[in-house]
């Protein structure tokens, strides 16, 4: 019996020193030492040996117990400590670590472009309007006074959906939307996608302009050079002068181009400007009678002035990009430079 017993110890030893988990030594703890127990067992069998060695034997087993216990609390410690070790070991955070670079994107040439300008013209007291991108040729030919045979309707130029459907070609059609809508006084401005059938470095077939229409009584060309010429000085900076040079569109009597001063070489000539010293912004004039004809406003009572001009183009000027197809192909590399 003493040797079984002497086993039995040896087996518990090596399992507790062996166990990895508080848990695995909980069991460990109630099947060496709990009440149904081989150790116990030892008592219960106390009765089998001589009554002389019975005393003897018993303080043995209780010694054993007792160091068993033992040897389960400390292997319990030095259990917890290893496993907090582990947690903090998993947990860990190094605070000298480089952080996860956030990328903050920034708004696109154009956008940015629009923006000023929209601001631009609320800080005058323009409300900005808004129309489709697919209009009809009503709204975006007839009622601008442009006639059937006129070339800009050609399928060259236009992008025709069906029909009479189309994609607008300028943003004047939001003119005579407006018109439609509210009686003068007007004031409003209306920044958009256009769209037209060219594609080159100066040119593509998704572009944006800014129209501009104001009636009320007695407007005048005068009234429209002075605010073509606070535009481009906000945009451009006090030294840039405005000219308009006679033209023609249908919308507008008269008509007229607008051009700037080029803010490259102020006028001296250089390869921006061809060595004129002007670039073009678009096109200006007084609203055609026949114009407020179409959405029933009286002529002889109101006047206004139109104008209608390339975002693009001025975002490139401001920028300083060259290619316009710079601004559609959506490089980061390109866009980034922008923040
Ligand atoms: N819609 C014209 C174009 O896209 C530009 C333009 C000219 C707009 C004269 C106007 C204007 O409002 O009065 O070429």
């Amino acid at each position: 019996m003493k040797e079984e017993l002497r086993k039995q110890i040896e087996a518990a030893r090596t399992a507790i020193n062996a166990a990895e988990r508080q848990h695995d030594l909980m069991q460990l703890k109630s099947q060496f030492l709990g009440k149904k127990s081989d150790l116990n067992g030892f008592m219960m069998r106390l009765k089998e040996l001589p009554a002389s060695e019975r005393p003897a034997f018993g303080k043995i087993v209780n010694e054993a117990k007792q160091q068993l216990e033992e040897l389960i609390n400390s292997r319990l410690l030095k259990v917890k400590e290893s496993e907090y070790a582990a947690v903090l070991q998993a947990e860990h955070l190094d605070l000298t670590m480089p952080g996860k670079r956030n990328i903050r994107g920034a708004l696109h040439p154009i956008t940015q472009t629009w923006r000023e300008i929209e601001d631009l013209f609320i800080r005058l007291g323009f409300q900005v309007a808004d129309g489709p991108d697919i209009e009809d040729e009503y709204h975006n030919f007839d009622a601008l006074n442009t006639p059937a045979d006129h070339p800009a309707r050609d399928l060259s130029d236009t992008f025709y959906i069906e029909g009479d459907v189309l994609l607008r070609t300028h943003t004047s059609p939001v003119q005579i939307r407006t018109m439609e809508k509210f009686a003068p006084p007007i004031k409003i401005i209306c920044p958009g996608r256009t769209y037209r059938n060219d594609n080159d470095a100066t040119h593509s077939p998704c572009f944006h302009q800014v129209e501009a229409l104001v009636v009320d009584e007695g407007i005048n060309i005068a009234d429209l050079r002075d605010m073509l010429n606070y535009f481009a000085r906000e945009l451009f900076g006090p030294e840039i002068a405005v000219r308009i040079r006679p033209h023609f569109f249908p919308f507008t009597e008269p008509s007229a181009e607008m051009d700037m001063v080029c803010p490259k070489c102020m006028g001296s000539g250089c390869s921006l400007c061809k060595d004129t010293g002007w670039l073009e912004l678009g096109g200006a004039g007084i609203v055609d009678p026949n114009v407020f004809e179409y959405v029933g406003i009286d002529s002889e009572k109101y006047t206004g002035y139109a104008f209608g001009l390339g975002i693009d183009r001025i975002a490139m000027l401001r920028f300083g990009i060259t290619d316009m197809r710079l601004l559609f192909n959506n490089d980061l590399r390109f866009l980034r430079q922008f923040k």
